[in-house]
């Protein structure tokens, strides 16, 4: 079965065609990034105008590389929640529209589902039940996959999602948006044990807080900017990916512990740094745990995981018609139609 799956949840316009849920055929993402850069976030109103200017050029290329028309796909899927509601509703609007005047089958997946299930793409092997840590831009959930559409969050973030903390950290540090993948570069030549940066503490174990980290790093800047010394960085940046990753890698570590997994996996765009990646590996071997992440282009957002995903739903006879709206927000283990 080939999906031609659609993503147009924040600043990447993305297709796919992908075969039985398990192989990319082509996959085409198209990223607003460089424009956002200049605003230092992402502009929620030129999202959605470049998501409308780009969509059908995505989509055809995604076709042209698979050597398909739009006819022969066997069904669509689309990103409708959660995301920028603007955004979402022209995947979802250009989905509806290509489904219903091919009467092909419309497909509606959750983004995150959509992020956890990059990991089939990447591992043909990889069956649930195991435990995900999802960490994007929008969202860090301890989640334990049951089944591919049956999900349980048993840990989520009480404030900031980790994405978002290293985002803002970086523009404290001076680097440009999104920050994450430069944290991550500096961090590499940068000194450990220069700075110290506080643990925030949750009342559920598996829940995160990042703010309090977040506003310790904007603290600690301004200071040193009052008492005019110079800020070391890279020694910054090293000692910020330590602690985010220490936080995110114990707390998902005892979470599969605690409930007897012994199959992990990492999702999301934070899934592509490299201290996160390292430490979550260590950790499942000293646990005797087998680790799943997917490859770096497969972290951020594209259409591929949503065609895999999407392939899943299908099973389920998770079919939406001409009524499906595009949500905001929605959590993956309650979505709804
Ligand atoms: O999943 P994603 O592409 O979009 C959302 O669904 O939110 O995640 C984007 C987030 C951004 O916060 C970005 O800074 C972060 O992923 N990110 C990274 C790295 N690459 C991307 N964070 C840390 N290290 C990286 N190498
Ligand atoms: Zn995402």
């Amino acid at each position: 079965m080939r999906i031609l799956a659609i993503e147009s949840s924040c600043d990447e316009t993305a297709a796919a065609v992908i075969e039985d849920g398990r192989k990319i055929v082509s996959s085409v993402v198209a990223t607003q990034i460089e424009e956002h850069k200049l605003y230092g976030g992402v502009v929620p109103e030129i999202a959605s105008r470049r998501h409308c200017e780009s969509i059908c050029a995505v989509a055809a290329e995604a076709l042209e590389r698979a050597e398909m028309k739009a006819a022969d796909v066997d069904a669509i899927g689309v990103t409708y929640a959660p995301g920028l509601i603007g955004a979402l509703l022209v995947g979802v609007n250009y989905a509806k529209s290509l489904a219903f005047g091919l009467g092909k089958p419309l497909i509606p997946v959750h983004h995150i589902r959509g992020h956890i299930a990059a990991n089939y793409l990447a591992y043909p092997e990889l069956k649930p039940p195991y435990m995900c840590l999802v960490a994007s831009g929008g969202h860090s959930h301890i989640v334990e996959v049951l089944d591919y559409t049956e999900f349980r969050v048993i840990g989520r973030t009480i404030d900031d999602a980790a994405g978002e903390c290293f985002d803002k950290a970086a523009r404290a540090m001076g680097f440009p948006y999104p920050g994450g993948k430069y944290i991550d570069k500096a961090s590499k030549i940068g000194e450990l044990g220069k700075y110290k940066l506080p643990k925030p503490h949750t009342q559920n174990p598996y829940d995160f807080s990042f703010s309090g980290l977040k506003t310790a790093v904007i603290n600690l800047i301004h200071n040193a900017e009052q008492k005019g010394d110079k800020i070391d960085v890279n020694a910054l940046a090293a000692a910020f990916q330590k602690t985010v990753c220490e936080i995110l890698t114990d707390k998902f570590i005892s979470a599969a512990r605690e409930n007897g997994y012994k199959k992990i996996a990492l999702a999301g765009g934070v899934a592509a740094n490299s201290g996160l990646r390292a430490s979550l590996e260590n950790a499942a071997q000293e646990n005797g745990m087998e680790f799943f992440v997917p490859p770096l282009e497969l972290c951020g957002d594209n259409a591929a995981m949503i065609g895999a995903q999407a392939f899943y739903e299908f099973q389920k006879g998770h079919i939406a018609d001409e009524s499906l709206n595009a949500y905001a927000t929605m959590s993956l283990d309650k979505v709804r139609y």
